[in-house]
């Protein structure tokens, strides 16, 4: 029964859309049937480059709600608010012991995070990859579903653990990216411009929150271009990526309708579009619904919070008292 433990983090800075679904919790959905699994909202990290809280309870509560709608099982996974485990804060104050200066400046998202807000260069931003390993080494978890803009704070994670073995004794394994299948589906952004986001261009990013008529208008605008004049002719990203949502909806006799007629030269891109807003709409509603539903009932949210922070404290707990026991700050 020793399942081996996944853990990931989502921060709660805007709304879920159909990038973090296809490329992040459609993977913790299968996770969750055959691991031990822990899925956090993470609002300490988001106070470091969002100071201003006025919104930070509805988007945790919304981030939980979504991921429930999209068909997280909180019977099958922990899933809980970073800040309901305060042993998470003590087990960064060790690994902060063990974790350079030199290499917290030299780290890619900080060094991005000192250009975009010069103003606000704090030293939870430079400590940010040493929380995230904290969070991790909690609950000793060896697989970690993220992108690959996390596999430097995961190569950090493991450096982490490593001193921390070999100066107190062996108690953290060393965690390791993971996903089913080599390539993660990545979704582009509808005006062709990198990858879907939550900040870049609005209206080219579908949310799980969006309403029918706004799923349909993003789609009907999504560039399509001119029609191909060779046939078989090689599909340009932003086609692709039409192609892609589709087959991530829709049935696939017809993916393999417009790619006959695309490779054909008489593909219809109006149409296309019709049909995939149709089957879009009908993907997003239910989980916008269910989501909606869920944030409606405070009870039922509650509920689910206190849940996910008793298993997970359970996990941390047992965790920090070994890491006391090492390293021999334990008086009571
Ligand atoms: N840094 C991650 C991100 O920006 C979020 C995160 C925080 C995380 N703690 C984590 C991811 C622990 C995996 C494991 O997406």
């Amino acid at each position: 029964m020793n399942k081996e433990v996944v853990l990931s983090g989502i921060r709660p800075t805007g709304f879920l859309h159909l990038g973090n679904y296809f490329g992040a919790i459609q993977n913790y959905v299968k996770m969750q049937e055959e691991y031990n699994c822990y899925f956090f909202v993470a609002d300490w990290h988001s106070l470091t480059t969002h100071p201003d809280t006025k919104t930070l309870r509805e988007s945790v509560k919304r981030v939980i709600a979504e991921n429930v709608a999209c068909g997280l099982d909180t019977k099958k996974v922990s899933l809980y608010v970073q800040s309901d485990v305060p042993e998470i804060a003590e087990l960064y104050l060790y690994l902060n012991t063990m974790a350079y200066k030199g290499e917290l400046e030299k780290t890619t998202t900080f060094k991005d995070k000192v250009r975009t807000q010069p103003d606000n260069v704090n030293a939870g931003l430079l400590t940010y990859p040493v929380l995230q390993a904290a969070d991790i080494l909690i609950h000793r978890a060896t697989k970690v579903p993220v992108g690959k803009d996390q596999e430097q704070h995961l190569e950090m994670a493991r450096n982490f653990a490593e001193r921390f073995n070999h100066r107190y004794g062996d108690v953290f394994p060393l965690p390791q990216a993971f996903n089913y299948g080599n390539d993660l589906v990545k979704i582009m952004s509808l005006d062709g411009v990198g990858k879907m986001s939550k900040s870049e261009n609005q209206l080219a990013t579908i949310f799980l929150a969006d309403d029918d008529d706004a799923i349909r208008k993003k789609i009907m605008k999504a560039t399509s271009g001119n029609t191909p004049t060779e046939p078989n002719s090689v599909k340009p990203d932003y086609i692709q990526n039409l192609f892609t949502l589709l087959q991530l909806v829709a049935p696939t006799e017809l993916v393999d309708k417009y790619e006959v007629d695309y490779n054909n030269c008489n593909i219809r891109y109006g149409d296309m579009k019709k049909e995939l807003a149709e089957h879009m709409v009908n993907f997003i509603k239910p989980i916008r619904e269910k989501a909606f539903a869920i944030q409606q009932d405070e009870a039922l949210l509650l509920q689910i919070i206190e849940e996910g922070a008793t298993k997970a404290r359970a996990s941390a707990v047992e965790t920090i008292k070994i890491v006391r026991e090492v390293i021999g700050v334990r008086y009571i």
